[in-house]
């Protein structure tokens, strides 16, 4: 029998109210097709930082490290915003981020039929949107030096490598060839260097390996717009770390809340799955946050296992549950995080998908 172990990291807020019916999905999940799965917890965050005076403590470095995938809520929060550098909770995400070594962040934005009245855009525009956003996650202006502040002045730098370039465009050029066949390349190439180079790179792969892939450059601030006046029309977007960032959550405004997109990020040793929402500490502690996109994301990690057909079956239940109407507050239903996770483990699992 497969088995494998996973690391969960709950982290600050919402955290653990969506990582809980992430968990019951994997659990239910591995009962139904005969797979183990041991789900370990760590503190990761503010919760860690309370506890253990960092928020990225080494034991659970460690077990993320020996773990066939990593599972993270969400961390950080207002209790936590005044502290610096390293005990910040947003830099043991980055920490863990660079141990995992996982430099490809995937983040699939798909809106199905059901929510196109969800969203704040006209259904003509938003209809038929399914596209990845496929984000540099190890380099750029997260990690580049020189960094650091004084009292009057403060700096960070945004540096790519040719390699670091090149190996995040193969990826998405690869991807790209197993969708649609259409790549945008989203940089700043009329004023940043890097970006220069970015783009550069980026068309000598085309030429070069990817020739069959429609290859499109946008500048990052056209590429804002055009995500809202035509989502429908992207397939896969590669971008930089920062740009990924702000894109991806731009992005979640189409199926009419963020709390639905999950990400994967893969080439490292371990992959890790987060939805890509934060803490939400608006709703934190009230049973209404929207467990979608960490179940989307528990999802992506089954498939990532090998255990596909179980990955599958839960995104089945969230699409499932989302056309029957079963939505949380944030996408104007009624449904609570406990009730949503329910009927995505009764559509994915006490029914077969053919007959629901
Ligand atoms: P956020 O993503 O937490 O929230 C933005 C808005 O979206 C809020 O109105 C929130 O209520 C809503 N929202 C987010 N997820 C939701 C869900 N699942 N269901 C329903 N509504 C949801 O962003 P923020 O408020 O800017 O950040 C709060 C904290 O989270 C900060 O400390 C930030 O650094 C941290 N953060 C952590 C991660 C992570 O752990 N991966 C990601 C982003 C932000
Ligand atoms: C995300 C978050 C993180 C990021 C923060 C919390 C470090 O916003 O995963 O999108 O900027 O990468
Ligand atoms: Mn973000």
């Amino acid at each position: 029998m497969a088995s494998y172990q996973v690391a969960v990291l709950p982290g600050d807020g919402i955290g653990p109210e969506v990582t809980r019916e992430a968990v019951r999905a994997i659990h239910t999940a591995s009962n139904e097709f005969g797979f183990k799965v041991s789900l370990e917890e760590w503190p990761i965050g503010g919760c860690a930082l309370d506890a253990y005076d960092t928020p990225f403590p080494d034991a659970t470095r460690d077990a993320c490290l020996v773990s066939d995938a990593v599972f993270l809520g969400a961390l950080g929060g207002p209790k936590w915003d005044h502290e610096t550098g390293s005990r910040r909770c947003e830099a043991a995400l980055l920490s863990l981020r660079k141990a995992l070594g996982g430099f490809a962040n995937l983040r699939p934005v798909l809106v199905p039929e059901s929510l196109v009245g969800s969203s704040p855009l006209r259904p003509e525009r938003v209809s038929g949107t399914d596209l990845l956003i496929v984000r540099e996650l190890t380099g750029g202006i997260y990690f580049g030096t020189p960094r650091g502040m004084t009292a009057e002045n403060a700096c960070n730098s945004m540096v790519y490598s040719r390699f670091e370039v090149e190996r995040i465009a193969r990826l998405a050029f690869d991807l790209a060839r197993k969708r649609k066949g259409i790549l945008t390349s989203v940089d700043k190439a009329n004023v940043l260097e890097v970006s220069q180079l970015w783009r550069s790179v980026v068309s000598e792969l085309h030429r070069v390996e990817f020739p069959d892939v429609d290859l499109e450059h946008l500048y990052v601030d056209n590429a804002a717009i055009q995500l809202i006046l035509r989502p429908a029309q992207f397939d896969v977007i590669v971008t930089a770390n920062l740009f990924g960032d702000i894109l991806s959550d731009l992005a979640g405004t189409l199926p009419g809340s963020l709390g639905i997109l999950p990400s994967a990020t893969m080439g490292g040793r371990v992959g890790l799955f987060e939805p890509i929402h934060g803490s939400a500490p608006d709703i934190a502690g009230k049973g209404f946050a929207n467990p979608a996109g960490a179940l989307l994301s528990a999802a992506m990690l089954l498939e990532t296992l090998g255990e596909r057909d179980a990955g599958a079956r839960i995104r089945h239940g969230i699409f499932h549950s989302l056309d029957r109407g079963i939505l949380t507050r944030d996408l104007g239903g009624t449904a609570s995080t406990t009730k949503f996770g329910d009927a995505v483990l009764s559509s994915a699992f006490e029914r077969s998908p053919s007959t629901v």
